[in-house]
């Protein structure tokens, strides 16, 4: 696989061709603030367990002619640009165009860049631009694991009264308070417009999202954990997905000639 290995004064990061995939991004002295399998494969066709997979342009099984969470994760993205903007800031930006195979899939030009900004904060920004003379709907998300000392530590501050459908249970419900794990959590929360926070044992990690209102939060518990390729059996453990998405009801139609974007940071 070909990677892009950042390095500045202010952090690193690895990202992979392949799905624009981010799997490393560490500020400089700090633990890594994403997670990745030990186990995962680093191989063509099979996205990377970990890191900040790209789900475009559907997520979930929201298209069912599409693969599940789309088809950019595991297509080979171009690298356009490398910037240094200072000597604590990178920007890397990474684009996937349509193609006769694309088409099949999905039938709509496209302009697809994922721009990443590499400094104490890391910033994407995936684009979609339509370039075809039809309207279409995409779902997405930026579906990123983050690592947890024990998963029983952890919480999410910023979802309190949200509303939220149980993509386990298909019902819709409220949020009460902070969100724990004492079980398989699979959900999408909605009308989501500030920060959401991760609060683990020794850290809180800050996730700012724009061009979105869905935050998807998920983990697999103890039987779909084991049930999951490329991840040890107990690795439920040691990650949770917040996934700054535009899902369910916040799916967006892309006219032609327009364009939108979806930012997530996160320190
Ligand atoms: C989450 C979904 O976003 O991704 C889960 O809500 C899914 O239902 C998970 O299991 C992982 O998906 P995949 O395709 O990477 O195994």
């Amino acid at each position: 696989m070909v990677i892009i290995e950042v390095n500045n004064n202010s952090a690193s990061a690895k990202i992979a061709l392949q799905g624009a995939h981010i799997f490393h991004y560490a500020r400089k002295g700090e633990k890594p603030l994403l997670w990745l399998s030990d186990i995962s494969d680093f191989q063509d066709g099979k996205a990377i367990r970990g890191g900040v997979p790209v789900c475009w342009p559907s997520f979930g099984m929201n298209n069912p002619n599409l693969p599940q969470h789309g088809f950019a994760r595991t297509a080979l993205f171009e690298h356009q640009s490398t910037k240094e903007i200072d000597a604590n800031t990178t920007e890397v930006i990474l684009t996937l165009s349509y193609s006769q195979e694309t088409l099949t899939l999905w039938p709509y030009k496209f302009e697809l860049e994922l721009k990443v900004t590499v400094s104490d904060k890391l910033t994407m920004e995936l684009i979609t631009k339509n370039i075809d003379d039809k309207v279409f709907k995409i779902t997405q998300a930026l579906h990123t694991y983050f690592p947890v000392s024990h998963i029983s530590d952890a919480k999410i501050k910023g979802l309190n009264n949200k509303p939220y459908l149980d993509a386990l249970t298909s019902e819709q419900l409220t949020q009460s308070g902070d969100v724990i794990f004492e079980e398989e959590v699979d959900r999408v929360y909605q009308e989501v417009n500030s920060e959401v926070l991760l609060v683990d044992r020794d850290r809180t990690i800050h996730i700012q999202n724009e061009g979105s209102s869905s935050v998807v939060v998920w983990n697999p518990w103890i039987e779909k954990g084991k049930r999951m390729s490329a991840m040890r059996d107990d690795a439920y453990n040691d990650f949770v997905c917040i996934e700054s998405a535009n899902a369910f009801e916040d799916f967006r139609l892309i006219e032609p000639g327009e364009s939108h974007t979806l930012k997530a940071t996160i320190y």
